[in-house]
């Protein structure tokens, strides 16, 4: 598997996805005020807020139809560069092309990211989930995405999430690493489970912080468009064949079919040396 991966600052990534050359100039990349940054470890949700994000945008601009067709366009044309460190150097480039305000997506941790994110003000939007349950939805990916390389049993599997040894790294530096910012102006967390526990709420939230000014009803509609079973419904368009891997099952508390007593005393003991007591910590649905 290893001819699948490689190493950045200690952390794996896949070749499939990311190109090394992109992350030695990942610091040219330079951050607008306006730009909404919205970073979680996979499978925190990602393209659920995403969703929300870009629906949030295309209503308030008031687009009209051509203009929501090119914004589409650019997304669809330009899908493998989904995540900011997915693809080739060249995409730098062109990014600085794409209209205000952009929607930049990213699953690194923020040693990792460029500097001008944090020094332009734009806003990041954390978010954050359980860890058994990402744990229990990065198995599943990885045993059925050929790029990313598959593990045998969900005890092997266990381990490798444990000690960081698989793609982004471990989840709960991750975590360590986010907790430092907690405290900037500019950095507002959400967790999965809020958002399961009351969308519109959730919206409502994310909304205000990036300075969004809509109607009731333009939030439920927005809410509508991200339902799980909307967005699985429409994963086929909007995916393509990531689709039926990428919108599963969508919910909170899957773990306990899986984690075995000590596996989840395991995991319970980690959360506290890392993160018991941090504000971040405290946040975590856990
Ligand atoms: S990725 O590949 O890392 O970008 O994956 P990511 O989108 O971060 O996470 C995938 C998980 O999010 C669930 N999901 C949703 N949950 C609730 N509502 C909506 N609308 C939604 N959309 C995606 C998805 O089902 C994955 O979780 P699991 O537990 O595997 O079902």
């Amino acid at each position: 598997p290893e001819d699948l991966l490689f190493s950045h600052q200690g952390i794996l990534y896949p070749l499939t996805f990311c190109n090394p050359e992109s992350f030695q100039v990942l610091d040219s990349f330079e951050a607008r005020s306006d730009d909404m940054i919205l970073a979680g470890y996979p499978k925190n949700g990602t393209n659920w807020l995403d969703q929300i994000l870009n629906d949030l945008q295309i209503t308030a601009a008031k687009y009209t139809e051509e203009e929501i067709n090119e914004r589409n366009n650019f997304a669809n044309k330009l899908s493998v560069y989904l995540r900011l460190e997915f693809g080739n150097p060249e995409k730098f480039k062109w990014m600085k092309e794409l209209p205000s305000r952009r929607i930049i997506v990213t699953h690194l941790s923020p040693q990792v990211l460029p500097k001008s994110i944090f020094k332009s003000k734009a806003k990041i939007l954390l978010l954050v989930r359980n860890p058994k349950d990402t744990a229990i939805s990065w198995f599943h990916f990885h045993n059925n995405m050929s790029p990313l390389p598959s593990f045998n049993s969900w005890d092997e599997y266990f381990e490798a999430f444990m000690h960081g040894k698989l793609c982004w790294g471990s989840y709960f530096e991750y975590l360590s690493e986010w907790n430092k910012h907690i405290d900037d102006e500019n950095v507002m967390v959400i967790t999965y489970e809020e958002m399961k526990e009351n969308q519109t709420l959730g919206v409502k939230k994310i909304a205000d912080f990036f300075g969004f000014n809509l109607s009731e009803e333009e939030i439920q509609t927005v809410v509508d468009k991200s339902s799980f079973n909307a967005m699985k419904d429409k994963s086929a368009q909007s995916h393509g064949r990531f689709g039926e891997i990428l919108f599963r099952k969508g919910t909170v508390g899957e773990w306990k079919n899986y984690f075995s007593d000590a596996q989840n005393k395991e995991m319970d003991r980690k959360f506290e040396e890392c993160l018991a007591g941090t504000k971040l910590g405290k946040k975590l649905k856990y």
